[in-house]
């Protein structure tokens, strides 16, 4: 079974990109995927909520871009059953470093193919600006899920994002293509049922029939360093990335594998890092 990169992206900020990247990601694992997650985002909020404090990450994204010589296998953090290529705030600064260097939008596309043998799938968290790094990871990326905030439609900044994957793939990477939007933070509200009619009406079966409710727990459990499945495994969070990730196995052909499912170890409250920081040297 060839690896999925998928991308979850959309250029308006606090959709809900990095929640779907954590715990899309960790209820994937949970189905016996093979998960790597990088975050491509200088914010390093995948890196926080998976419980990796910015002080305690050693190697990270920048170094992977940066060193040609470094292999990906250098800057992986091992989890429970997920594996995470983290970032940090020096990572804006790579960014402005790459502008202008030739090709350097294909440095993560190439070195994330070297790792397409070791997972089944590669989500990664892009940041919500058009940039080098929004580049570097729809270059690298087959597919994207493209998250929309169900309290506000704004269809000029789907169209902004439809031109600037359109243009990615009339270049540098033809295979690119949308999975699926997902809209969260959903609620009984007119205004989340209007916004869904109007996104199914534009983009039909493309739109997710997950839906992913606004839920407190969700808002909680990053500031913990937990994932959805560690702070309240019974909550609509979980149960909203558990509906996701199986229409999302069924969209990528990928296998539910039980056995190789690690399931979620059991922490205590007062051990909020279910990742392990200081990677694999
Ligand atoms: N379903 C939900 N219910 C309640 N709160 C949510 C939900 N999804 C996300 N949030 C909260 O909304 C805020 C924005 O979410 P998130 O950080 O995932 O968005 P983002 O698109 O990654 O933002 P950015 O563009 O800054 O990277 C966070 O505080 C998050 O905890
Ligand atoms: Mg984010």
């Amino acid at each position: 079974m060839p690896c999925q990169i998928i991308a979850i992206t959309n250029q308006k900020g606090g959709v809900g990109k990095t929640t779907t990247t954590i715990n899309l990601s960790q209820a994937l694992a949970l189905r016996g995927s093979k998960v790597l997650v990088v975050d491509v985002d200088p914010q390093g909020n995948t890196t926080q909520g998976f419980g990796i404090p910015p002080t305690s990450v050693g190697k990270s994204l920048s170094d992977l871009i940066l060193d040609r010589e470094l292999p990906a296998e250098a800057v992986i953090y091992e989890g429970d059953g997920i594996s995470l290529i983290p970032a940090t705030r020096r990572l804006s600064q790579v960014e402005r470093e790459l502008v202008g260097m030739t090709n350097s939008e294909l440095r993560l596309a190439r070195k994330l193919s070297t790792l397409r043998e070791t997972f089944s799938v590669i989500v990664l968290d892009v940041p919500p600006t058009f940039g080098p790094l929004m580049n570097s990871a729809l270059n690298a990326a087959d597919s994207l899920i493209v998250p929309l905030d169900s309290s506000y439609f704004g269809m000029t900044g789907i169209k902004d994002m439809l031109t600037e994957i359109e243009e990615i793939r009339l270049g540098t990477n033809p295979k690119l293509e949308i999975l699926g939007f997902l809209l969260t933070m959903s609620d009984q509200t007119r205004m989340a049922g209007e916004v869904c009619d109007e996104l199914v009406a534009s983009f039909g079966e493309k739109v997710f029939s997950a839906k992913i409710r606004r839920n407190v727990k969700l808002k909680e459990a990053p500031a913990l360093g937990k994932t959805i499945f560690h702070h309240a495994p019974t909550s609509h969070g979980a149960e909203d990335y558990l509906a996701l990730a199986e229409e999302v196995s069924f969209r990528l052909n990928l296998p539910e594998d039980l056995q190789a499912a690690q399931g979620i170890s059991q922490h205590g409250p007062e051990e909020a890092h279910p990742m392990i920081a200081g990677g694999v040297q």
